[in-house]
């Protein structure tokens, strides 16, 4: 059986670039589960009924999502176009998070998820993997960090990509979004039964990539 590894937590708590990096570290794949509901998020925004959850409903027979690991990366499709850059845009992350309240999308998308994680070694980040996707992952992991801080970092990430914004933009939209995904009723963003906590707020990249490699090599070493 492959081993699953779950790694939940707030926006901007660092877990894409920490879990890529432990992933490519103990040679496992990567799963970015936020860009699935980023491309559906899109789809709306494209098609203009992001405000109408009838609507979004109705279109989920209309749109496939799909990732590929192309070159170590994993890349987004949509209807079969790369969508992966423009999934990223801050528009696009409001549009994720209304999309992924509505039951019906989180469950279109399940089956995509528990799939990867049936074939492949894998490290899968999103809100609910521990929780909802893979209940049974071998190691759960709850990756946070102060808002201030993820904010900093976020904004900083969003400059160097050339996107205009400002911190306080960046904080605001990081607590709004923060507050969606833990007050929904849908797969509620929380700490999973048997999950560690990682607290990345005063930890630089490399020692957080190490904190998350050595809990998943102590708990699965253990078993
Ligand atoms: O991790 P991210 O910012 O790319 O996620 C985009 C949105 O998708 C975020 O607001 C929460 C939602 N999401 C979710 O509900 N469940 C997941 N497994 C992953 C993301």
């Amino acid at each position: 059986m492959p081993i699953s590894v779950a790694v939940d937590g707030p926006v901007g708590a660092g877990k894409s670039t920490i879990a890529r990096a432990a992933a490519a570290r103990l040679g496992f794949v990567y799963c970015d589960t936020g860009a699935l509901y980023r491309a559906v998020g899109l789809y709306c925004v494209r098609q203009e009924i992001i405000d109408d959850k009838d609507k979004i409903e109705e279109c989920l027979d209309d749109i496939s999502v799909s990732l590929r690991i192309v070159n170590g990366y994993q890349k987004v499709y949509l209807n079969g176009d790369d969508v992966s850059a423009e999934i990223r845009f801050p528009a696009i992350s409001m549009a994720a998070s209304t999309v992924s309240a509505i039951p019906a999308v989180r469950n279109a998308l399940l089956g995509i998820q528990r799939k990867i994680a049936e074939e492949n070694d894998v490290i899968m980040d999103g809100r609910d993997i521990g929780t909802v996707v893979l209940p049974d992952a071998d190691v759960k992991i709850f990756l946070t960090a102060k808002a201030e801080i993820r904010a900093e970092r976020r904004y900083t990430e969003l400059r160097k990509k050339g996107v205009k914004t400002t911190y306080e933009q960046v904080l605001d939209d990081l607590k709004r979004r923060d507050y969606n995904d833990t007050h929904r009723a849908a797969a509620p963003l929380r700490l999973a039964e048997g999950a560690k906590l990682a607290d990345t707020s005063e930890l630089d990249f490399e020692q957080s990539v190490d904190l998350i490699c050595g809990i998943i090599e102590d708990t699965v070493n253990a078993e």
